[in-house]
């Protein structure tokens, strides 16, 4: 059996190439519609759905290793002549299918890839593959983007590959020619061939078709804007006034580290450097709960089982400022989900004129706050959760 395509028959290397990538891609679909309708309301049925997007997103990235040799191989191969030449219609629409596939075969994967790489969490790739991309940067807006057209470019790809599984039973059970015996088993046809010119017209289209779906994504990012430009709460009271900060969450899940931030909250700080009865003043926090982005995990973060933002749009940190052996503490209540905790968190001071830059972290414990109760396993969302709050503030 030759290993190269001559005229007449794909060779044993171009056959293995096109099964092999057709099964990954295939298996890729099949996981990744399951595991997007799998739900995800208790630990094991997260586990469950992850672990089933790691195999997605692993075996996603096979094929896109193996359809990039694949691409790499044909360029270079002849290609059998096709047995109805004069065909003109179904030859250009066999071959625009063809090179949306070809296209799809670096597009889905990779608008998939650039997805999961600007956003921590959720779903590891499983070796070898890394979880982030040298050029990709952590980003919400450019995670949104990738998704939408992983989105749209897995649509296009299943209506080809249902196209092109079409043309192929339709030359075999009613042509009943050898366009997939010869694909299957490397069969022979036609005896006597007759040279056919490439035509430029279906890779034109096949571009104009994947650039229209890219065009069309755009139109289905969902608008981040809209949470960072929120009303913020009113200018809190106090003689420092926050110029910018993060207030940062970081909670392992599924094993990995996935930190998100609040977008929008205000801090009342009242400061002296000189105690005053053991006191250095006081500082009330409030935090939009709504302007929580989690990694891919955000819209489940802001459901009822974690923040509950639709029952408790706001949680608040009302606390005395005290001094400490590292630096100084802001003691007091954290209402979070409408329940009350003492919580102390530890912070520095730099003092610089009337700047100041603060920082400070305190390790909570979700349960505390009744969060995610049916997730009692810490595998599937840790119990712990590290606040990192950085700020600058100037006198007022
Ligand atoms: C050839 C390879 C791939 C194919 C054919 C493919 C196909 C799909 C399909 C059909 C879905 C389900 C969409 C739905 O039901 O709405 C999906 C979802 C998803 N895929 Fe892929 N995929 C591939 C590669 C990848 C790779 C390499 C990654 C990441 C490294 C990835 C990440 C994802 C993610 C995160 C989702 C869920 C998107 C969401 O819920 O918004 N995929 N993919
Ligand atoms: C059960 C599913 C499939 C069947 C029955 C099938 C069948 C065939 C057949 C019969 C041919 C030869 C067409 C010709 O002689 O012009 C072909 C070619 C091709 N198939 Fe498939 N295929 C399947 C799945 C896929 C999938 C999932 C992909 C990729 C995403 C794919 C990509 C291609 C490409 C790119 C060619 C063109 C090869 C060339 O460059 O000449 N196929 N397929």
């Amino acid at each position: 059996m030759p290993a190269r395509n001559s005229d007449t028959r794909f060779g044993t290397v171009t056959r293995t190439f096109h099964w092999l990538v057709a099964l990954l891609i295939l298996t890729a679909i099949l996981l990744g519609v399951i595991a997007n309708r799998l739900p995800h309301d208790t630990a094991e049925a997260l586990a469950r759905k992850a672990q089933l997007f790691s195999f997605h997103k692993t075996l996603g990235l096979a094929a896109f290793f193996l359809g990039l040799a694949r691409i790499l191989w044909a360029l270079e191969e002849r290609r059998p002549v096709p047995l109805h030449p004069q065909r003109k219609v179904e030859l250009t629409l066999a071959w625009l299918v063809h090179w949306i596939l070809y296209l799809s075969l670096v597009a889905v994967p990779l608008s998939g890839w650039v997805h999961h790489a600007a956003m921590t969490g959720f779903a590891p790739i499983l070796w070898p593959f890394g979880q982030t991309l040298p050029f990709v940067p952590q980003s919400q807006a450019v995670a949104n983007a990738a998704g939408a057209a992983h989105w749209v470019f897995t649509r296009l790809l299943g209506l080809a590959i249902l196209l092109h599984i079409a043309g192929a039973m339709k030359h075999h059970l009613i042509d009943r020619d050898a366009t997939l015996l010869r694909m299957l088993r490397g069969v022979s046809a036609p005896d006597r061939p007759h040279p056919v010119r490439h035509a430029a017209l279906p890779a034109i289209l096949a571009l104009a078709l994947y650039s229209t779906a890219a065009g069309l994504a755009t139109l289905l990012v969902p608008n981040t804007e809209a949470v960072a430009s929120a009303p913020p709460p009113p200018p809190a009271a106090g003689n420092w006034t926050v110029e910018d900060g993060t207030l940062s969450i970081t909670v392992r899940q599924m094993g990995a580290e996935v930190t998100g931030s609040f977008a929008a909250w205000t801090a009342g700080i009242t400061f002296d450097e000189t105690p005053t009865e053991g006191r250095h003043g006081s500082v009330v926090v409030t935090i939009d709960t709504g302007s929580l982005t989690l990694g891919s995990v955000t819209r489940q973060a802001q459901e009822a089982e974690f923040f509950d933002v639709a029952t408790h749009p706001t949680a608040t940190f009302s606390a005395d400022i005290l001094p400490a052996p590292d630096g100084y503490a802001a003691q007091g209540t954290l209402t979070l989900r409408g329940v009350d905790r003492p919580v102390t968190l530890p912070f520095s001071l730099l003092i610089d004129g009337d700047t100041a830059r603060m920082t400070g972290t305190v390790t909570l414990d979700r349960r505390d706050f009744g969060m995610g109760q049916s997730y009692d396993d810490e595998a599937a969302v840790g119990f712990p959760v590290v606040v990192d709050v950085v700020l600058t503030a100037a006198r007022s």
